[in-house]
């Protein structure tokens, strides 16, 4: 996207100004001026409610015959005391899905109309470039005539007298942002006959390719040799070959204080034998959301590059059926050594994961981060709305506590006990069971996680109910939400920056 910043509005060339109208508007610098645009109308259509002052509620006004754009769009902000830059977000998201619309491909933003005490117009630049680009996501679909008429933004100019530079640079993290969060929910939007495990592990390479990271995939072959009986397992009945994805972004000159970010990616999840009901089963395609949200997070860190070393490493397989496939009563060994009972095939993010996790604590990674779309337990505990978390690590938590909060994202944490690790650990002819039992079986799936990672500082994020949307929301339509790439990108940027 093409960005420019202009000192004032009085030659706006773009086709669409974008305004703010917080409740007293003629309190904004240079409203009086701005005004003026409407000649003496303006203050009585705000009067009036023709232009609405209340937050998120957008109005267009045609331009008159002497302006040089082709409309103003008046975005309501309400109480500008209130403004935060999580609201910014998503008013400029509501604008993102309007200009989709309105098919505009250029727009002019009067920043300082968007500020308050404690937002400057860096800080609107950095919310807009993100909440426009998350806003206008629109998935790219199979249909044989619908794509043709999309039209994409392709010029931005900002309204401001602050430091074009520090301009500049806002909109470029905030673009970047969007642009990762968006290569997420197409992933996740994807079919599963066409987004296969060696497909997954293409758009990884892609991704190497692009950011300079290194890349290692392997596949069934290395993976017996590896000894990753839980991931082999749980791709037994399957003709796809499975992958283990490994992406290294170097942000220091030394290999240490490595952060891992572990996914889960199956391409598809019927069940196996546990097979799922037919209507449980349609949605499926998205169980590689924990895939998805850690290489969203990496092209993140590829565009931002901070200095914090990072692994990501995904497990990716579908789970099928077939006179191959894995059984309940199987006993596998997984890579750690640990013995697994498989009391239920439907519980396999948890033995993927755990192959995964034991090959991120073996490649170096100090801390972990997994994702997860693990469990239906989530979504009975806290809504769709909320990621569910577990930890073995208060001050680790803590610290992902804060890019969550930063990026607006809900994160929840459940208790995870010695008693939910005893039932995890109890079986007759096993180290450990993959499926304790439906109470509380969010923190089953995610304590299983838990037991291959040792000492290491761990944070589990199950995204069941928040990696795809059924209908659309604040931050953009309904499908693919691309839930958490921003959280752990910023917690990558945050462990960089808190290192000094
Ligand atoms: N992929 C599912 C979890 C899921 C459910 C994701 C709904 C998205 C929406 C997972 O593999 C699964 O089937 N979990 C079971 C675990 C149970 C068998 C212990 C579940 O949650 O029912
Ligand atoms: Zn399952
Ligand atoms: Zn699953």
């Amino acid at each position: 996207m093409n960005l420019q910043i202009r000192k004032a509005f009085d030659e706006v060339k773009e086709e669409i100004l974008i305004v703010g109208v917080p409740e007293h508007p003629e309190n904004i610098e240079g409203w009086e001026a701005f005004s003026e645009f409407y000649h003496t109308r303006l203050q009585e259509w705000i009067k009036n409610r023709d232009v609405e002052t209340a937050y998120k509620k957008i109005v267009t006004l045609p331009a008159f015959e002497n302006h040089s754009f082709n409309r103003i769009a008046f975005v309501g902000l309400g109480n500008r005391k209130s403004l935060t830059e999580d609201r910014l977000r998503t008013v400029f998201s509501a604008v993102g899905k309007e200009l989709l619309e309105l098919k505009a491909s250029s727009i002019a933003v009067w920043t300082t109309s968007f500020t308050n005490d404690n937002l400057t117009c860096e800080d609107v630049a950095f919310t807009a470039a993100e909440g426009l680009g998350l806003g206008s996501y629109h998935f790219e679909d199979y249909k044989t005539s619908s794509n043709e008429q999309d039209v994409t933004m392709e010029a931005m100019t900002l309204i401001s007298s602050a430091d074009e530079a520090e301009l500049q640079a806002a909109v470029e993290v905030g673009t970047a942002n969007a642009y990762a969060v968006n290569e997420a929910r197409t992933l996740v939007n994807m079919p599963p006959n066409l987004l296969t495990p060696t497909e997954l592990a293409n758009y990884a390479k892609d991704l190497a390719e692009k950011y300079d990271f290194e890349i290692e995939v392997l596949g069934k072959k290395e993976m017996e040799e590896q000894g990753m009986g839980a991931i082999l397992a749980v791709n037994k009945g399957s003709v796809e070959e499975p992958q283990l994805i490994t992406l290294k972004y170097a942000g220091t000159e030394q290999w240490e204080d490595v952060l891992g970010l572990v996914g889960k990616g199956i391409t598809y999840d019927t069940g196996g034998y546990s097979l799922k009901p037919r209507d449980g089963m349609v949605g499926m395609k998205g169980d590689m959301g924990g895939a998805a949200a850690v290489l969203g997070a990496m092209a993140m860190i590829g565009e931002t590059r901070p200095a914090k070393n990072v692994l990501a490493v995904i497990a990716s397989t579908d789970n099928m059926i077939s006179g191959e496939a894995f059984k309940p009563d199987d006993v596998i060994t997984s890579l750690s050594g640990k013995t697994i009972e498989v009391l239920n095939t439907d519980a396999e993010g948890r033995l993927v994961l755990a192959d995964a996790i034991t090959y991120a604590v073996q490649s170096g990674a100090n801390y972990l981060v997994d994702v997860a779309t693990l469990t239906g337990g989530v979504i009975v505990a806290l809504g769709n709305d909320k990621t569910g978390a577990l930890t073995n690590d208060e001050a680790f938590f803590e610290e992902f506590m804060h890019a969550a909060t930063e990026t607006g994202e809900f994160v929840w944490r459940l208790p995870l006990t010695e008693s939910d690790q005893k039932r995890i650990r109890q079986s007759d002819v096993a180290d450990l069971n993959n499926s304790p039992g439906r109470d509380g079986h969010m923190i089953f799936g995610g304590g299983f996680v838990g037991e291959f990672v040792g000492n290491t500082p761990w944070v589990h994020l199950d995204i069941a109910g928040t990696s795809s949307a059924s209908a659309a929301h604040d931050l953009g339509p309904k499908g693919a939400t691309g839930v958490m790439v921003r959280t752990l990108g910023t917690l990558v940027e945050r462990m960089a920056s808190t290192k000094e």
